[in-house]
Formats: structure tokens, C-alpha cells, sequence
């Protein structure tokens, strides 16, 4: 890849927010090669089925018989008709694909200047795909890692919570939520509105997502193209760790302290729960 995605400008926005803030920022990635539809078509058939998540299309409530399509969109189907089909397509962990791995790691290096001096080493860098037709709806909910959502074609709005609110979610819910035990969907309360931050975004924009941010995106009134891309580091390990001991903790009658947001490192706790993982494999 020539030349840089993020502009200096932008890094300098990325730099100040990073990790704890949400940031809107910009990107060259238009008219990339491998962003194409039909690039994204060849995508999808290389991936994995079970690292593609399809929703083949909504049907009318009234339709005559004799109009219901025979079958379901395939999923290339769905992607070349995005405009009409009224779906939407997940495509997973691009890295799977040699040239979109090299795609993805080559974005990521360019922060990671940027990056490892206030969060530590960026591991498990993956990349997804969405693509959606006009008015999708992603609902509430947070994530592990640390993404950034880069706009391709068409608009969405996203609009961010404060990260590790407990006032909106409960120590409970963060820990099970490490744990696999809660679905990364959260519950909605209209009271929460207030406390979003809507922010737009069109082609060439990004959003810096921080680190378990709740969001929820509208599509706008086109076809949508974002690709995602993320990343874990030494932080978010330590805060996901910490949460698993203090579920061990609250699991013993404690009430433990819920982890510092950043700059705190949690390491103390996340040692811990890394020993107590480690003795329970040997056991
Ligand atoms: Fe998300």
C-alpha cells in the first residue's frame, strides 16, 4: 500500500483521544482495490461460511405468493444487490485472506506509534467488513476491543456512550460480560440518551471507538460499506482480567473495587486472575 491512510492531522486527532476518547477521523481509503464490491464478493467466497454472518433479506408482511423470490439472496447475491435487498452482511476476521491480512496490518502500523507507548503491545489485530442496505439498524451494545470504524461508501450515524458508566451498566455486567456470560447486547433505557454522543460519519471518515464504549448505528439512506478495524493490547487484557477476578471475589461474598478506567493498569488483579486460570488448567 503507498502512501499513508491516516493524515497527519488525523493522527494528531487519534493521538489526543486515545484510548478512553471517541474521535472522529478521516482516511484514505477510498477507491482501495480490495474495498471494491466486487473485490468484497471475492472476499466473502474465500472466508470461512461461519465467519460470515448473513441476513438474506426482509420480506413484506403482505406478499402475494406468487412474488416471494425462490430463494434466498446468496450471500454474494446480497452484496452486489445491497441497494434493494434490505439486508445486511457481516464478513469476519478478513485477516483470514493473505491479502487482506497484509491490508490490515499495514493500516494498523501506521498507529502503532501512536498506540503501544500508552497502551502496550497491539495484538490480535482483526478486521470485519459491514455491509448494509439504507436505514440498518446495529443495536446497543459494547465491544473488547479497540476499533476503528472506517467509512467506505454510504453514511452512518454512531452514537457513543461513556466508556465503564456504571451508573448505565453494573460491575456485574462488565464482568459477565468478560466471561462470555452476557450477549454483548446491552439493555436499553430512554434515560440513556442524554449521554450518547451522535457522530456521523460519510465516505473517507472514520469513528475511533474506544474500548468497551457502548454505541448503537443508524445507516443512512444508501448502501453501506465500513470496514472495521481492531485490536487488543496489554490494557484491555488487564481490565478484561480484572473484571474476571473481581467475578471470582464477588462469587466469595466480596465486594470488590471495579478496575481504574485508563490510565490505570489493573495489573495486581489481572496477575491474579492470570495465576488462578493457570492453576485451574493444572488441576
Ligand atoms: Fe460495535
Amino acid at each position: 500500500m503507498t502512501g499513508s491512510v491516516f493524515p497527519p492531522e488525523t493522527r494528531k486527532v487519534f493521538a489526543a483521544a486515545y484510548p478512553a476518547a471517541p474521535a472522529k477521523l478521516t482516511h484514505t481509503l477510498l477507491g482501495h482495490d480490495l474495498l471494491t464490491v466486487e473485490a468484497l464478493v471475492s472476499l466473502a467466497e474465500a472466508l470461512p461460511a461461519d465467519e460470515i454472518e448473513h441476513n438474506p433479506g426482509a420480506l413484506p408482511i403482505g406478499i402475494k405468493p406468487a412474488d416471494v423470490p425462490k430463494a434466498a439472496l446468496s450471500v454474494s447475491e446480497t452484496i452486489r444487490k445491497i441497494g434493494e435487498a434490505g439486508s445486511w452482511v457481516v464478513l469476519k476476521r478478513i485477516e483470514q485472506v493473505p491479502a487482506y491480512r497484509e491490508f490490515l496490518h499495514a493500516i494498523l502500523s501506521e498507529l502503532r506509534d501512536l498506540v503501544e507507548p500508552q497502551t502496550g503491545a497491539m495484538m490480535q489485530l482483526e478486521g470485519f467488513v459491514f455491509i448494509s442496505s439504507p436505514g440498518a439498524v446495529t443495536p446497543f451494545h459494547f465491544d473488547p476491543e479497540h476499533n476503528i470504524l472506517l467509512q467506505i461508501r454510504g453514511s452512518k450515524v454512531m452514537t457513543v456512550f461513556p466508556v465503564e458508566d456504571e451508573a448505565m451498566f453494573s460491575a456485574k455486567v462488565h464482568e459477565d460480560f468478560h466471561l462470555g456470560l452476557h450477549h454483548r447486547n446491552l439493555s436499553w433505557f430512554d434515560g440513556y440518551a442524554d449521554k450518547g454522543i451522535p457522530i456521523s460519519i460519510g465516505p473517507g471518515e472514520a469513528i475511533h471507538v474506544p474500548v468497551k464504549a457502548p454505541h448503537w448505528v443508524q445507516n443512512g439512506d444508501e448502501p453501506s460499506i465500513s470496514l472495521s478495524i481492531t485490536w487488543r493490547s496489554d490494557w484491555s487484557y488487564a481490565e478484561a482480567d480484572a473484571r474476571a477476578f473481581n467475578h471470582v471475589l464477588r462469587k466469595v461474598g466480596l465486594r470488590p473495587a471495579s478496575p481504574g478506567p485508563f490510565p490505570a493498569r489493573n495489573r495486581a488483579k489481572a496477575l491474579a486472575w492470570r495465576v488462578m486460570r493457570k492453576l485451574r488448567g493444572a488441576a
